[in-house]
């Protein structure tokens, strides 16, 4: 390769920085496990590298883009969510920024389906019960029990990648489904998966009939015995349908009393802080969270509160955390792989150099010919 390319990776990303190397990259790794500090990747920025690669926890905006005015050419996140990275900012200064979708779309949907039954059927208390040695005997009833999650009422928020993804995982549970997304409806998937609970009742597989449809937002909560999020994190300016706060005391008061809210999207999207006054106060059965406002999750959060935690299950951001998924070098399956590919795509110009054709790039908007 006639130019070696320079790059600055704020988060070790395992093997794939060695495919940069033998590319002939030369590549400089952040090696602490926790971001660095602005000022750190500004500095890195500013010494003229070509490439960025960035994690969700790095706040990527103006000062960076002004700071690699002229040098830098593209920023590769792990993630496949980037409300990390100003979007408007990135086009202002015309540096396309790519994102690793799909490699983690089902170990997403498989994380959120499980903590969903973890939840539900109280696996965490369980577990401690025994642990702990308080497990004195076997009850009928007591000392408590959980919900079955089969065949029971799900919301899903957000039919995306990911929301399709629990959709498939719901349907082999037999749960009734209510979709709601205002931006992005697949109604050909849906139409699928009915088919295939048709095809499961007509074959006696299931002895119920089972349906998903599209609805409203606010039938989806009323009706759903749990309420899935799978939206990605927009705020008031950034799009038509803003996200931040969707999950607020309005929608929360939709739900059921005995419902359980399960969040894998993005923190911001629940007003935490409603959420915890909500499951202290019963207004919903539950809810298993893996994203908050702020991560890693503060000491004094209220979501950790003792009086909830038998109804509360937090998990540490953990969702695409499988080991092929996040770490793979192959493009086709891991995030660093993709992330890699993505950065390589633009440097080396792949796809003739056109932006807007290369699969990773995010704002090919920025890039796009006037007609
Ligand atoms: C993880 O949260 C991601 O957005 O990839």
């Amino acid at each position: 390769m006639s130019k070696k390319f320079r790059i600055f990776a704020t988060s070790d990303i395992g093997e794939s920085i060695d495919v940069l190397r033998k590319r002939g990259y030369e590549v400089e790794v952040y090696d602490w496990p926790q971001a660095p500090p602005k000022k750190l990747i500004l500095e890195k920025v500013k010494s003229g590298i070509d490439g960025l690669i960035t994690t969700l926890r790095d706040p990527i905006d103006a000062e960076i883009f002004e700071a690699g005015k002229g040098s830098l050419k593209v920023v590769a996140q792990i993630a496949v969510g980037f409300d990390n990275i100003n979007r408007a900012d990135a086009n202002r200064y015309k540096v396309p920024f790519t994102h690793t979708p799909d490699v983690l779309t089902e170990a997403t949907a498989e994380f959120a389906f499980l903590m969903m039954g973890a939840l539900a059927r109280k696996m965490w208390t369980a577990e401690h019960l025994t642990r702990d040695n308080k497990w004195g005997y076997w009850h009928p009833y007591l000392p408590f029990l959980g919900d079955e999650v089969t065949g029971k009422t799900i919301a899903i928020i957000g039919t995306g990648r990911i929301g399709l993804a629990m959709i498939k995982k719901c349907a082999g549970f037999d749960m009734d489904m209510l979709c709601y997304d205002s931006a992005y409806q697949n109604h050909e998937y849906i139409k699928a998966i009915q088919e295939v609970k048709d095809l499961r009742y007509a074959r006696g597989i299931t002895r119920q009939k089972t349906f998903i449809k599209y609805v409203s937002l606010e039938e989806a909560l009323k009706d759903a015995d749990f309420v899935s999020i799978h939206v990605p994190l927009l705020r008031e300016g950034e799009s038509s349908t803003p996200t931040y706060h969707l999950v607020n005391e309005r929608t929360l008061r939709m739900m059921k009393p005995t419902a359980f809210l399960v969040n894998s999207s993005r923190g911001p999207v629940v007003d935490e802080k409603t959420l915890a006054r909500a499951l202290k106060e019963n207004w919903i059965a539950g809810a298993a969270l893996d994203v908050y406002e702020k991560e890693p999750l503060p000491a004094d959060s209220p979501l950790r509160d003792p009086a909830i935690a038998d109804r509360c299950r937090l998990y540490p951001h953990f969702a695409s955390a499988a080991r092929i998924t996040r770490l793979s070098t192959d493009p086709n399956k891991g995030m660093a792989g993709r992330c890699v590919q993505g950065l390589i795509d633009v440097l080396e110009g792949n796809y003739g150099g056109d932006v807007t054709r290369m699969p990773y790039v995010v704002n090919k908007e920025a890039f796009a010919q006037a007609s």
